[in-house]
């Protein structure tokens, strides 16, 4: 097991994405220690809690983030205050998603580590003058939440370039899945409109619904980020992570609704300020060739696995 005996730190770890890795690297038989000071994130999230060290604390506390760092060989970063509080908020977006993203990078630095893997955002790309997108692509800021994920992008090459800190980032699209919770108000379209559907409300769609998103399923996202904290291939790389395949957001809705019985009106509604990015798929080609990760879920297979689980775990 390549986390046998390692110890691991999620920042993050009780959000959506964060409690899919933790539950990996609990299976890999990493010696975990979770930071997440719960703002999106729930504890119940975390299967194996008894398995792991969970402090709750903020990254950006840099006395907490050195005492943590201190001894760690692994740190995966994916504490963030997302996009919606992000634009209501830029300060607190700053405080935690660029100043956090420095002070797990000063702690890095300071401690030394064997790989920190940085989860960055498709967003920053804005709207891009190409698709599919690659890692080459122009960056087109349009909010503060892409701003302060670039930066911390940007601080992670720095402290590789001129520090050694053995960094990987993954910049991924839209994923969705298990433990995407509706009933957290900052959660993904894929949970909304389920949320919608299931109950056989409107499903309210932002603009024309043409727009376009490159959805990729949270196995498929935890399986890619492992592979860059591993492989020798990904230390000072950046990789696209996302399905390759486009998808309207009408096209989205038609399937969650058809999924849950086709019980709901398909309604649109006034464009919001920060659905200003019109399409959006990846160009997977990287990863593919230096770490071999291919998406292996695809936008049925995970609709319908989020389906069962929404099911099963409605209301919690
Ligand atoms: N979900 C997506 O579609 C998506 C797309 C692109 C990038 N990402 C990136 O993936 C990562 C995980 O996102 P997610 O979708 O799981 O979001 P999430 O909101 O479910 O998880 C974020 C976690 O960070 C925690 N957190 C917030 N502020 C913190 C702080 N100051 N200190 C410690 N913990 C804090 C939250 O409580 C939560 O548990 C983020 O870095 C995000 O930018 C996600």
């Amino acid at each position: 097991m390549p986390f046998s005996g390692t110890k691991v730190l999620v920042t993050g770890g009780a959000g959506f994405v964060g409690s899919n890795l933790v539950d990996r690297l609990v299976e890999m038989k990493a010696n975990l220690i979770v930071l997440d000071d719960l703002f999106t994130g729930r504890k119940n999230n975390i299967q194996n809690l008894d398995k792991i060290e969970f402090v709750e604390g903020s990254v950006a506390d840099t006395k907490i983030v050195n005492e943590l760092v201190e001894g760690v060989d692994y740190i995966f970063h994916l504490a963030v205050r997302n996009i919606i509080v992000s634009t209501k908020e830029p300060e607190l977006d700053f405080e935690v998603n660029a100043r956090g993203t420095f002070n797990i990078l000063l702690a890095a630095k300071k401690y030394g580590i064997k790989r920190l893997i940085y989860t960055s955002s498709a967003s920053i790309y804005g709207n891009p003058h190409y698709l599919p997108i690659n890692e080459f692509d122009n960056i087109n800021i349009l909010n503060p939440y892409a701003a302060s994920k670039f930066t911390g992008e940007c601080n992670c090459f720095a402290y590789y370039e001129s520090f050694r800190v053995p960094v990987a980032v993954v910049r991924y699209s839209n994923v969705y899945g298990i433990r995407q919770n509706p009933g957290n108000p900052y959660c993904g379209v894929i949970s909304k409109f389920f949320d919608s559907a299931m109950e056989g409300k409107p499903i309210q769609i932002h603009g024309d619904g043409e727009q376009t998103r490159d959805f990729t399923y949270v196995t498929d996202a935890v399986d890619a980020t492992i592979l860059a904290a591993l492989s020798p291939k990904a230390e000072g790389q950046v990789f696209n992570v996302g399905s390759g395949k486009e998808t309207t957001i009408n096209y989205l809705a038609s399937q969650i609704n058809n999924l849950c019985g086709g019980k709901s009106e398909i309604k649109h509604i006034d464009r919001r300020d920060i659905d200003n990015i019109r399409r959006r798929v990846m160009n997977i080609e990287k990863i593919r060739h230096f770490l071999r990760w291919v998406p292996t879920v695809n936008l049925q297979a995970g609709l319908r696995n989020t389906y069962q689980w929404l099911r099963e775990n409605k209301g919690i």
